[in-house]
């Protein structure tokens, strides 16, 4: 465990600690950073578990977003789930036990989520879980036993949508406990858009030689569709022959990157098939906004493109972001029916979508009224 060098005031303030671990974590975590900090009630302290380490993963978003280097860093790394939980929380309790703060609030559905809300909850600490009452339903995503546990043992539950507050009542929530908040994702969002003038776009869509509306963004890195050779070999295959007709850019993702090394595919990739690093935030935003269409297994990017009325293709059997499908731009895809969807896309025939209730940018608002009422 390592203390940065960055002091935080304890006397007379609410200790409220957020806690982030993977990548998706932190831009759900910057607005409410910032609107803990402005009300003069609250001391927000950072405690980073280091589930993601690469900078590209985890310090670039910290700089994009203007977030404060984390007060606290667990430096947990990798390992399978039990390891990485477990380390998580063998962490987080010392973190815990010295400082004692008021409330833990934790972050979507990732193994940080999970470790960190069960440690706090068994120190008799109060939990706040944003983005609660998603479901897949499909219990062999780690991601929904996550979300499962972390919601069974919070004392707030924050939904981004209200298919979130009749899952958790079906669950038998206490109603009490449950808010419809929003999407706290888009209140970064729509910050970071507003940094995104035309001159940065033009550059960037320079930097990957590419034309507004006439390429497809693709993000990957589900263990459904990533951890099998025989699977990631198909997508692959895909989107090499995708690139004949419409360029494509694939950001990758550290554990996508490994299994291509591991299961040592070998492609020759065609010219307009762009493999590149892990993009930071307001570049992966950039290329979003101008894409043709994006095809990912990411919940967040599910969202954003909604937001942005980019049709998306999700390369899942389900998802725990519905919303995203009855009004949004979303549609989930087998790898057998993608290329009809693609064609209809590209002769535009695509659904527009709209912004669901409440994705305007004030979630980290409604949460802290809601906290300090709490
Ligand atoms: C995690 C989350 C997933 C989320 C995703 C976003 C869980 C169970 N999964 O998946 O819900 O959608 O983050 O990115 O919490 N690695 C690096 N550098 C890094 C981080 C990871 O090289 O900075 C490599 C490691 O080899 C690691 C692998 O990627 O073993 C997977 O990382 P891990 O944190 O286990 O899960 P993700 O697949 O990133």
């Amino acid at each position: 465990m390592q203390e940065s060098w960055i002091m935080y005031e304890m006397d007379n303030l609410l200790n409220v600690f957020l806690v982030v671990g993977a990548r998706p974590n932190f831009m759900k975590m910057a607005p409410l950073y910032f609107e803990l900090k402005r009300n003069k009630v609250f001391n927000p302290v950072v405690v980073h578990t280091g589930q993601h380490y690469d900078y590209e993963m985890s310090q670039a978003f910290f700089e994009d977003l203007d977030l404060p280097k984390p007060h606290y860093f667990l430096g947990v790394g990798s390992g399978t789930h039990a390891q990485q939980t477990a380390k998580i929380m063998i962490e987080f309790e010392k973190v815990l036990l010295k400082e004692k703060p008021d409330l833990v609030v934790v972050f979507g559905d990732v193994n940080s989520t999970l470790a960190c809300s069960i440690t706090a909850k068994k120190l008799l600490i109060p939990v706040a879980h944003i983005e609660a009452g998603l479901r897949s339903f499909d219990n062999t995503m780690p991601e929904e036993i996550n979300r499962k546990v972390t919601d069974a043992v919070s004392n707030l539950l924050f939904t981004p949508s209200k298919d979130g507050n009749k899952n958790l009542i079906k669950e038998g929530v206490n109603h009490r406990k449950v808010y419809f908040v929003g999407n706290i994702m888009i209140d970064s969002l729509t910050t970071i858009l507003k940094k995104i003038d035309k001159s940065y776009e033009d550059k960037i869509l320079q930097k990957f030689d590419l034309q507004r509306k006439s390429y497809t963004l693709i993000t990957l890195h589900r263990p459904s569709n990533v951890d099998n050779k025989g699977s990631l070999e198909k997508i692959l295959d895909f989107l090499n022959s995708l690139s004949q007709n419409i360029p494509v850019i694939f950001p990758i993702h550290p554990r996508t990157k490994k299994n291509i090394d591991e299961f040592g595919i070998k492609f020759v990739f065609n010219r307009e098939f762009n493999i590149v690093e892990s993009l930071r935030y307001k570049e992966f935003i950039t290329l979003e906004r101008n894409a043709k269409f994006v095809l990912t297994d990411s919940g967040g990017v599910q969202e954003e493109t909604t937001y942005l009325n980019i049709p998306c293709l999700t390369l899942r059997p389900n998802t725990e972001r519905p919303i995203t499908i009855i009004e949004g731009t979303n549609q989930l895809v087998t790898l057998e029916d993608l290329e009809g969807k693609v064609k209809l896309i590209l002769s535009e025939n695509w659904k527009v979508g709209r912004v669901p209730e409440l994705w305007d940018g004030k979630t980290a608002e409604r949460v802290v009224k809601k906290i300090l009422r709490y």
